[in-house]
């Protein structure tokens, strides 16, 4: 099928991002900024899902969408099995990216960075919140393994609902989260002109000269604008 005729209408001009109105000048107080406005929006359904990008040691990338359950200026946090497929990947080379799309805006973050494990409390914490059959549903996952069939999964499933109780559910001892501690940030803003917006905040290289391009921003951040 062709699709090349795909395309949708994206902002207009009185969405334009610029450098001269960006006073928010630290990237987490920014995304905090776009992500609120997102998550209280009823057309967006799952503002927190976003796209989780890793590597093999090789560099052989995969990715997949984790939901976020925090961030801070400590990072951005996710649960996950740390068996899985990702959790190898991210066990053997900790370099990470996330990257959010929110369609009713036209808008993208893209976040890098490495991660690191939370402790095991943490993971408690999170795992006794969530509801009962989210709870069963990661008891009864080797996630990421291969299975021979849904019934093998529908069998665990009724097993270890006979076994725990609603409340009384263990943490799977290879469930836990992760943090990403960002190195950069990109705002991007579509634009109905396609000549969209990105604005990308780091961390000056070493000994790295004041630019033209770069701006000063807070917290030993800069930014600058990217071709889009
Ligand atoms: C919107 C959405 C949210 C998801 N959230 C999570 C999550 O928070 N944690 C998780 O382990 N998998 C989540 N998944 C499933 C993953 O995308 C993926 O199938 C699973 O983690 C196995 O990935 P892996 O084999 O690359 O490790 C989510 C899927 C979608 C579509």
């Amino acid at each position: 099928m062709d699709v090349s005729g795909m395309r949708a209408d994206y902002h207009s001009k009185q969405d334009l991002f610029l450098e001269e109105n960006i006073q928010i000048k630290e990237p987490l107080d920014l995304f905090d900024k776009w992500f609120k406005i997102i998550k209280n929006d009823s057309r967006t359904i799952e503002a927190n899902a976003m796209c989780l990008s890793t590597a093999t040691r090789s560099g052989i990338p995969s990715a997949r969408y984790v939901l976020l359950k925090g961030y801070s200026k400590n990072g951005f946090i996710f649960f996950t099995h740390y068996t899985s497929r990702k959790g190898q990947e991210l066990e053997e080379n900790p370099n990470a990216a996330l990257t959010f799309y929110w369609e009713h805006y036209s808008r993208s973050v893209r976040i890098e960075g490495v991660v690191e494990k939370l402790p095991f409390s943490q993971a408690d914490e999170y795992f006794s919140k969530r509801p009962y059959q989210s709870q069963i549903g990661a008891l009864c996952s080797n996630q990421s393994k291969p299975v021979a069939g849904r019934q093998i999964l529908a069998w665990k499933e009724k097993e270890l609902k006979n076994t725990y109780a609603e409340g009384k559910v263990p943490r799977p001892p290879q469930w836990g989260g992760y943090i990403v501690k960002p190195s950069s940030f990109e705002f991007w803003q579509g634009q109905t002109d396609r000549i969209h917006d990105r604005i990308r905040f780091r961390k000056p290289f070493n000994n790295e000269p004041d630019g033209v391009l770069t701006h000063q921003a807070e917290d030993g951040w800069i930014y600058e604008r990217l071709n889009p």
